[in-house]
């Protein structure tokens, strides 16, 4: 890999304005991730770091400064391709699990495969091999509302593995679990970090997980601190 990292921003600046209202929520942030690297960043609410994974992830536009994910400068690049982009190197993980109800836990681990192209048959079996390891092998037919909490964030996890992004951005994926639950899908996303050698950078509020993430960053008031 190039030493730019996977994933870099550099001075990423983002700002709202809505009449009256001007709100600088970043304020020039540098960030590089590595290829396998795992950060964990804190910060206080409406410290900016969701605005940042968004930023980060192609999900927003920014105000000035610079995304470049796997060598791309996601500012320069067409619509297109940034969605294409996205689907192939990121994936996603939110606090809540964000999967389609009305779709089988199979089904849609396999869709960020159908989106890329792969026949049905193909994905369908990537998503069961993949649904296995993070042990919800015997829970492919059930639907997510079937699920608890915590098999539902395993099924997030796999979804956003499925693509073998080169990064994976999560938005406290285990703000929703009990501690012990949120301990194990932290161990899955470090067993996998490690398997695939892919990328994390999760937000957190919980400092014993964000520890187990190796780098710990603090964000305040749309910088980073150190
Ligand atoms: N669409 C928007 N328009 C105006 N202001 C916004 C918008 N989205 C976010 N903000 C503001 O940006 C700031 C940062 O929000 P952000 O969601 O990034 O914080 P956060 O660090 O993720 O907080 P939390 O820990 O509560 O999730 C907040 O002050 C918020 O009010
Ligand atoms: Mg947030």
């Amino acid at each position: 890999m190039n030493n730019t990292g996977i994933l870099q921003c550099k001075q990423l600046t983002k700002r709202y304005t809505q009449g009256e209202l001007d709100v600088e929520v970043l304020k020039g942030v540098n960030l590089t991730i590595n290829t396998g690297e795992r950060v964990a960043i804190m910060g206080a609410s409406g410290s900016g770091k969701s605005t940042l994974l968004h930023l980060l992830g192609g999900l927003e536009k920014s105000s000035g400064g610079e995304v470049i994910l796997d060598g791309v400068n996601l500012s320069k690049t067409s619509a297109t391709k940034l969605a294409k982009l996205r689907n192939k190197s990121l994936g996603f993980i939110y606090q809540s699990h964000h999967l389609l109800g009305e779709f089988t836990v199979l089904e849609n681990v396999a869709m960020p495969l159908l989106i890329a192209g792969l026949p049905v048959k193909q994905a369908s079996l990537r998503a069961s091999d993949l649904l296995k390891r993070v042990g919800l092998g015997h829970r492919i037919e059930h639907k997510p509302g079937e699920l608890s909490g915590g098999e539902r964030q395993r099924a997030a996890v796999a979804r956003a593995l499925i693509n073998k992004p080169g990064v994976v951005l999560a938005d406290e994926p285990t703000g929703n679990l009990d501690s012990k639950t949120a301990e194990q899908v932290y161990q899955l996303m470090l067993e996998l970090n490690q398997e695939l050698n892919v990328s994390f950078l999760v937000v957190t509020h919980d400092h014993e997980l964000a520890t187990k993430m190796g780098k710990v960053l603090h964000m305040e008031d749309g910088v980073i601190t150190g």
